[in-house]
């Protein structure tokens, strides 16, 4: 087995969940991409798994669907020696009255030291943190935050443009669902970045305006100004496709082609977490062309959520904390 990376040294973390990026300062976010860039470095290695985890359980608790975040946590828990376990809410005692903390309960009664949960209501997360004693970790909830995508988001900024703080990102499309948006305006603002949140007024509301972002309904004005795009999906399953008359009208006026991209800077980045609809939010020759960095996005992924197990699991004796 590989030897776990060194800790970054300016590393002191003392949180016991990861809820939001709303809760985290700047230096912890810093901190915690520190941490994910020596882990992307152990993935590159022929021995990928190191020994930091040993003897802690993992559950994933997904009440959604999800194949990126799902599955891209498993694997972080396995390569850091983690034993890990799912649970399938569509299979599971629910359907015969069990409560979604009584669940809970009987799962850390297991053993469980991390729970990733996912749950389409805003707050189930806090809801669990606040009743059982394992570390929460929130893989989105409802249309609130989704901390370890803005956090992969970051990530691919930082590695690709080499900074954060001065680029001008635009977040395009259904701002107004989407807890990815969330997690990316805390993250954003806070390492210094600029925000333009884009799309149809009926999805943009103008009170993001007060966190600090900047509200446009014309995303051919605001291209040429922009370094980063990152392209959110309309959330149909969260009622969104009522919000403007058709597909077609909302592709024309928001979706990302290659005649858009060819107005905007030569290197802009474009980003989309995922799932992405083809032809709807971007164009197929956009998603899989120089500008586009969406797999980058799900490589780096996997980074950022072994760096948030190893910092949440704050051991002082972990193996982790042996260097090479
Ligand atoms: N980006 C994202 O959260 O994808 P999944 O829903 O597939 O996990």
């Amino acid at each position: 087995m590989a030897p776990s990376p060194k800790p970054p040294a300016n590393v002191r973390w003392t949180h016991k969940h990861l809820l939001g990026l709303e809760d985290l300062s700047r230096e912890e976010i810093t901190a915690i991409l520190d941490t994910a860039d020596s882990f992307y470095e152990v993935s590159k290695r022929d021995r990928k798994k190191v020994p930091a985890l040993t003897g802690r359980v993992v559950f994933n608790l997904f009440f959604e669907n999800s194949t990126r975040t799902r599955t891209s946590f498993d694997l972080a828990a396995k390569r850091l020696s983690a034993d890990t376990q799912d649970f399938t809410a569509s299979v599971s005692s629910l359907s015969k009255g069990e409560t979604f903390i009584d669940t809970a309960k009987n799962i850390e009664a297991m053993g469980a030291d991390f729970m990733v949960v996912r749950h389409p209501t805003p707050g189930a997360p806090h809801l669990l943190a606040r009743n059982v004693q394992s570390s929460i970790i929130n893989a989105g909830d409802g249309s609130h935050e989704h901390p370890t995508q803005g956090l992969l988001d970051l990530m691919t900024i930082r590695r690709k443009k080499g900074k954060i703080e001065g680029l001008t990102v635009a977040l395009v499309g259904d701002i107004s669902h989407s807890r990815v948006a969330r997690s990316n305006i805390w993250g954003l603002l806070k390492l210094g970045a600029k925000v333009i949140l884009c799309g149809p007024p009926t999805l943009v509301p103008k009170r993001f305006e007060a966190m600090g972002c900047e509200v446009a309904y014309h995303l051919d004005e605001v291209l040429p100004r922009v370094d980063v795009v990152n392209v959110l999906r309309i959330q149909f399953e969260r009622a969104a496709g009522g919000s403007f008359p058709s597909i077609a009208e909302y592709s024309h006026f928001y979706g990302m082609t290659q005649e858009r991209v060819n107005r905007a800077k030569p290197d802009l980045l474009l980003l989309a977490p995922g799932p992405i609809n083809r032809g709807v939010e971007l164009t197929p020759e956009v998603a899989d062309g120089p500008n586009s960095a969406i797999l980058d996005q799900v490589t780096n992924g996997l980074a950022v959520r072994m760096a948030v197990l190893y910092l949440l699991s704050g051991r002082k004796d972990a193996p982790a904390l042996t260097t090479e």
